[in-house]
């Protein structure tokens, strides 16, 4: 039976150890969406090496991105997961739509400007790439490949789709309606800021302090949020973004109960902040359980993991197959026999 559902495309990068303001801003998402959409979700290698990146390294992390978020309750039941540089079609697209692409419009994206700036580019030894200006054709290919309507990405991806849906429209203009012009799916998801640091994100580039990791030892998990920061300065009768982060957490972790007792304690000016942590620390703890405890289902159950991973990119690949050889007969190159 053909799929009738939209088709939904999301990607994550496997640069790092997957921490809690990435699972309640993305996976958490990506989770829900399986049940009412034709999901297809891609551990993106290929964007990880636009900046500078450990090459013994890269390959693992991606296996172990794929791992995690099955851990996190991605589905391959419900759902295409796969990584994206076993699709090698993605790049081929990607060559084809650079050239429905201005320089101009790639020169206008925030984040290459962010990043082509950051400490890590500037550094001796490491350059400014052709591949981090062009990312976002990449990122183009990668939703148009699989004609995707919907793409789930917060706020700061929004320019590059944008950009994805000006290729799409560039090309069917030059030709005839082909890609679907893909729209962001926005939903409500929290933004968590950095425990240690509430001023700022919760991030990974800002060292494993300022995160919570999804598969953190307990004693750790609870260290860091016991050591959080709450107030910082004067008080003011407006609730500081530490403790506004605690109780963002908390209704995150779903302990909706706690979060509306300790919320009346507050505005009674009875909360104690050591109470409102212990509350955190516990729903933090409950769920990296459960999400171990799938970790090792999964590892030691399916030993041919790999083999799934595999089987599942294979999936992918033939829908993009499928895409390229319609484009290479639309854009006038010779359809290949295989
Ligand atoms: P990154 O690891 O920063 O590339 O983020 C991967 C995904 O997680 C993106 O969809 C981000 O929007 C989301 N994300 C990362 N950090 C946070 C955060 N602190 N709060 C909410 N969402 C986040
Ligand atoms: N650029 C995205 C990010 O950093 C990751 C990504 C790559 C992506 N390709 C994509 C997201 C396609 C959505 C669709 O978060």
């Amino acid at each position: 039976m053909k799929n009738t559902r939209p088709r939904v495309f999301s990607g994550i990068q496997p640069t790092s150890e997957m921490h809690f303001g990435n699972y309640f801003g993305a996976i958490k998402n990506w989770v829900e969406l399986q049940e009412k959409y034709e999901c297809i979700y891609s551990v993106v290698d290929y964007h990880a090496m636009t900046m500078p990146y450990i090459p013994g390294e890269l390959q693992s992390n991606t296996m172990n991105m794929v791992i995690d978020l099955m851990a996190c309750g991605v589905d391959p039941e419900k759902c295409v997961l796969f990584i994206q540089s076993l699709v090698p079609e993605h790049t081929e697209l990607t060559w084809i739509l650079s050239c429905y692409t201005s320089y101009g419009e790639l020169q206008r994206m925030t984040q290459f400007k962010d990043k082509s700036e950051s400490e890590k580019v500037q550094e001796k030894g490491n350059i400014v790439s052709t591949g981090l200006f062009t990312y976002p054709i990449l990122q183009a290919a990668d939703i148009l490949i699989y004609k995707a309507e919907y793409v789930p990405v917060g706020k700061d991806q929004e320019q590059h789709l944008e950009l994805s849906r000006n290729i799409a429209n560039r090309f069917n203009g030059r030709h005839e309606i082909y890609f679907k012009e893909p729209r962001v799916l926005l939903t409500e998801v929290p933004k968590l800021l950095s425990l240690a640091d509430p001023a700022k994100k919760m991030s990974k580039s800002l060292g494993d302090q300022h995160v919570v990791r999804l598969f953190e030892p307990e004693a750790s998990i609870r260290k860091k949020v016991k050591s959080a920061v709450t107030d910082i300065g004067p008080k003011t009768d407006t609730m500081s973004p530490g403790v506004a982060n605690l109780f963002e957490l908390l209704k995150a972790c779903g302990k909706m109960d706690e979060h509306k007792a300790l919320m009346e304690d507050y505005n009674a000016g009875l909360l104690k902040y050591s109470a409102l942590k212990e509350n955190v620390a516990n729903g933090l703890v409950d769920l990296s359980k459960q999400f171990i405890d799938r970790k090792a289902a999964l590892t030691e159950s399916n030993r041919d993991i790999e083999e799934q991973v595999h089987a599942m990119s294979d999936k992918a690949r033939a829908i993009a197959k499928e895409t390229i050889r319609e484009v290479r007969d639309l854009v006038g190159l010779p359809v290949r026999r295989h």
